[in-house]
């Protein structure tokens, strides 16, 4: 791949917000302190609220701080210096030539807006009108891009009008998840998957994204998203991009997003009949998650609302790679427990050859890949079980695993957050981890289907205790094709 110059500083509008304090700020800090932020990398915090240098420095300190893996003070020294904050309204180029002085001897920055979607083109004319959106400049944008294809297209089309797409960098964050990559080298470093991944061996697959956490205070913006569009339109879609793709060529970023597009057009749309039994939607209603009572969506909203918080669906590709292979994906929030998880199901041995008690034994492989909380492959085999019994053989299945726990172990060992290599990426110029335009716009139009066919056949959510494992029509969706999620 072609060596892009490093950037050398990052403007991060939003510094004191949400994500840039809880995973932005810290992942910076992270990279410093494995020697991966270029000598003489600054980072200018950026938002309307009027902030001394020092204040900023102190809000980040203490958060640092508090973290579990608490604060080097050699690296906290080099990565202060390193900091500076400015207030400025993103918005309009009177507003930001507040950041004119921070600019200066700058070739290469990055702008970085973790700021709502719904500023994102008029920031990219006020860049433009400031003077900062040079041909060296990247821009990075936080999920989601729009509500709908209509408005991912509005914003795409004011982004694009500044930034060439080579210099847009959208972020999935599920993408820069240790696991999601070693996806990747699970499929393309082996021979012995590839073979085996289609549909003459793979019966189903499932992604699953369960969640403990409620909306909460978040509800303002989830209430316009719901499930669908907050996490099933990119991290969910990305995930069975990934599982689904044919081999690229290299990893060149267009190498792969090219792969990644095709599987989003191959998408079945729904139709109105269809939608009715191959969807549900729910809604948290109050329950007992982890051993703690939990308050309804709607008593945390204020209000009834028809928004869903649990999404399950069947989805189907239409290529000769996926035909009859149906994807089942679910997420939601209030859950039993937090679950990310991939699970490819293979269709059991064609025949058994196994008589008396291991007839009934033998169960189909299954690998699973678990990126949440722990990150974990296992291939489940079929084996003789130990020793000898008096009906004969017996067979058991036992997972075979690369345990990446295992390579947490030790001094200073840390499981990475997420951001840290797609930041590292943004700062080296390679896009192969985030999305392209035309990936966003192809998922985007396929959720709008399903949007769409939901309202036609006026399907409302339907309510699920928190605490479960959502509404029974979510298990009546996978049952019917006589498989069952994997709880
Ligand atoms: P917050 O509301 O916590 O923070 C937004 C920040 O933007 C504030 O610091 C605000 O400060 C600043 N801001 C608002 N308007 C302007 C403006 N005109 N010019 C400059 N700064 C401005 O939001 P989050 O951090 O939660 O989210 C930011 C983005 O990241 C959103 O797109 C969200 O969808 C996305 N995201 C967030 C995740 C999270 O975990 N929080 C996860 C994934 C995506 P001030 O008022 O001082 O200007
Ligand atoms: C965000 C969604 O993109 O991803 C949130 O907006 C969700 O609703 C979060 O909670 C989940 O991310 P993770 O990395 O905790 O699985």
């Amino acid at each position: 791949m072609a060596e892009t110059p490093r950037a050398d500083l990052l403007v991060l509008f939003g510094a004191a917000g949400d994500l840039a304090r809880r995973m932005l700020l810290p992942s910076l800090y992270f990279l410093d302190f494995d020697g991966f932020l270029p000598e003489g990398f600054r980072i200018v915090g950026a938002a309307r609220s009027e902030m001394s240098r020092e204040a900023f420095v102190d809000l980040v300190r203490t958060d640092l701080a508090a973290r579990s893996e608490g604060l080097d003070e050699t690296v906290w020294t080099r990565f202060s210096a390193r900091l500076d904050y400015v207030a400025a309204d993103a918005t309009n180029a009177e507003g930001l030539a507040s950041l004119t002085p921070h600019m200066q001897g700058a070739k290469r920055p990055m702008f970085y807006l973790a700021l709502s979607p719904s500023l994102y083109g008029r920031v990219c004319v006020a860049l433009a009108g400031a003077g900062f959106a040079t041909d060296e400049s990247r821009i990075v944008l936080e999920k989601p891009i729009g509500r709908d294809l209509e408005s991912s297209k509005t914003i795409n089309i004011s982004v694009g009008a500044v930034f060439d797409e080579d210099r847009i960098f959208r972020i999935d964050h599920y993408l820069g998840k240790e696991t999601v990559q070693n996806l990747i080298a699970l499929r393309f470093a082996n021979t012995l998957f590839e073979p085996l991944w289609n549909n003459l061996t793979i019966d189903h697959v499932q992604i699953t994204v369960a969640e403990t956490e409620g909306v909460g205070d978040r509800w303002p913006y989830y209430d316009e998203y719901g499930a669908l569009r907050d996490m099933l339109q990119n991290h969910m879609l990305q995930l069975l991009c990934l599982v689904a793709m044919e081999p690229p060529s290299d990893m060149e970023p267009d190498s792969v997003r090219n792969e990644k597009v095709k599987v989003l057009r191959s998408l079945r749309p729904f139709t109105r009949a269809e939608v009715q039994k191959d969807s549900v939607r729910g809604q948290y209603t109050a329950g007992v998650v982890g051993g703690r009572e939990a308050a309804a969506y709607e008593k945390e909203r204020g209000e009834a609302s028809d928004t869903e918080t649990f999404v399950a669906l069947r989805a189907d590709i239409d290529n000769w790679r996926w035909a009859g292979v149906p994807f089942f994906l679910r997420t939601g929030k209030r859950m039993p427990e937090r679950r990310t998880q991939i699970a490819i199901q293979f269709k059991p041995v064609p025949h058994s050859i196994f008589g008396g008690p291991a007839s009934e034994d033998l169960v189909a492989n299954r690998l699973v890949i678990d990126l949440q909380p722990d990150e974990d492959i296992e291939l489940l085999l079929m084996n003789k079980a130990p020793g000898i019994t008096a009906g004969g053989l017996r067979l058991q299945s036992l997972p075979l695993s690369l345990s990446l726990l295992r390579t947490y172990e030790g001094p200073g060992a840390r499981r990475r957050i997420a951001y840290e290599r797609l930041l590292l990426d943004v700062i080296s110029g390679n896009s192969t981890l985030f999305v392209r335009r035309d990936e966003v716009e192809a998922a985007w139009r396929w959720v709008d289907g399903i949007e769409d066919a939901w309202r036609e056949a006026g399907m409302s959510h339907r309510p699920y205790a928190a605490g479960s494992w959502g509404p029974a029509g979510a298990f009546a969706l996978i049952e019917r094709s006589e498989r069952a999620w994997l709880d």
